[in-house]
């Protein structure tokens, strides 16, 4: 994985309190880039922003993506070259909670995010993060390929369906003449890694279920998903972006990023997974590890989720020459190593670990 485009650039990364937005912030920060975030304040204090420190290494704006003059100002004030986009309501039951808020966020939020992008001469590249939910979903056993209808049946999947149609139509309207930003979206879906808090997401009940001794409580055990590590998607963001950059016409363009087939589990064995390495490492500080456990508590007058969601990942493989190279047990190790050490270590030292630890099996996985 040779990054190198990034070196000295000036990136802005939207969204960079969050889990996904800080890990790259810490990635663009290693690859020498000068990082700006926009975006509101860190919700957890344990999160990767907060326990890292990585604000202190950036310019760190505190903006609110509906307000086009605000966001307006912070990239008058930075001036950037590259832009990833990830801020946003990330959250299918917060969206049911609050559909407008969701709707306002995802594609105002977006739509306010491309039009800075096109007043700003400076940007040449800029990814905007989707979600693998943007397709319509046929719960079909085969995976979604980047020309099959946007859709979506929840408002956090309709939000993010509606975003992209946002980012094709400013591409083709505004971004398509030569001397243009080269726009791109990346979809990827359920991602997993250190330093998630988020509620109602899997890994952080997991932890909490583990720091507390206590049972977890299951809503859909048998759904599949594909469960990737948060530096996967960000590694395919970054060789788009890298794409982008230096060759603008051919890249510009929607990419999915999901996990190869084999990395498709039901969210029952994924807790199984990481409650048989908490108890196999068992550390002290974590007494719980020994005595956590699940049960199945799904109901069927529970808000809709998808049941079956898969990418085709075949046009980033060939075309991008990205390719993921954690299998299932890597990711769940990784994970799990993360919130082990964290509460004991630096945690910028830690991120920093697990993304070099990334490149160097990618660099040799890749070789051939
Ligand atoms: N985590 C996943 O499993 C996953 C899966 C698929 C897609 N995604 C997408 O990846 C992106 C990042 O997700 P995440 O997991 O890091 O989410 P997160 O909830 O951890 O972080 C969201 C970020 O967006 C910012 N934000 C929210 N509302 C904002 C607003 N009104 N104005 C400015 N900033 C705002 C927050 O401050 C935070 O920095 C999102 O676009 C999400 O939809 C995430």
């Amino acid at each position: 994985m040779q990054l190198d485009i990034f070196n000295n650039k000036k990136v802005l990364v939207t969204g960079h309190t969050g889990f996904k937005g800080a890990w790259l912030s810490i990635w663009l920060e290693q690859l020498g880039a000068r990082v700006t975030g926009l975006g509101l304040g860190p919700l957890h204090e344990e999160g990767v922003f907060s326990a890292s420190g990585i604000g202190q290494r950036m310019a760190d704006h505190r903006c609110d993506i509906r307000d086009l003059d605000a966001v307006l100002a912070v990239f008058e004030a930075e001036q950037p070259d590259i832009v990833f986009h990830l801020a946003a309501q990330a959250l299918v039951l917060d969206g049911y909670r609050d559909p407008a808020g969701t709707f306002a966020i995802n594609t105002q939020g977006t739509a306010n995010i491309l039009e800075a992008i096109r007043l700003t001469p400076s940007v040449r590249a800029a990814v905007l993060v989707t979600t693998d939910k943007c397709y319509e979903n046929q719960e079909w056993v085969y995976g979604y390929r980047e020309t099959d209808p946007m859709g979506g049946h929840d408002p956090y999947s309709a939000s993010k369906g509606a975003a992209e149609l946002i980012i094709s139509s400013y591409r083709r309207s505004y971004f398509s003449k030569p001397g243009t930003a080269a726009i791109a979206s990346g979809r990827a879906g359920n991602v997993i890694g250190g330093g998630d808090w988020s509620g109602f997401r899997l890994v952080p009940d997991i932890i909490r279920a583990v720091q507390a001794g206590q049972t977890l409580e299951i809503r859909s055990p048998a759904a599949i998903r594909p469960w990737q590590h948060v530096v996967e998607p960000l590694g395919g963001y970054l060789m788009l972006a890298q794409k982008l950059w230096l060759e603008p016409d051919r890249y510009a363009e929607a990419w999915n990023f999901g996990p190869l087939p084999n990395n498709q589990h039901r969210v029952g064995a994924v807790v199984d997974a990481f409650f048989e390495y908490f108890r196999q490492h068992a550390p002290a500080h974590l007494p719980g590890s020994r005595t956590a456990g699940w049960r199945d508590v799904s109901d069927p007058a529970q808000p809709h989720e998808a049941g079956l969601l898969m990418l085709d990942i075949s046009k980033a493989i060939h075309r991008l020459g990205w390719c993921p190279v954690l299998d299932f047990r890597e990711t769940v190790q990784l994970t799990a190593d993360w919130y082990i050490r964290f509460s004991q270590e630096n945690v910028l030292d830690l991120c920093r670990q697990h993304i070099k630890h990334y490149e160097t099996l990618w660099n040799s996985r890749n070789e051939n």
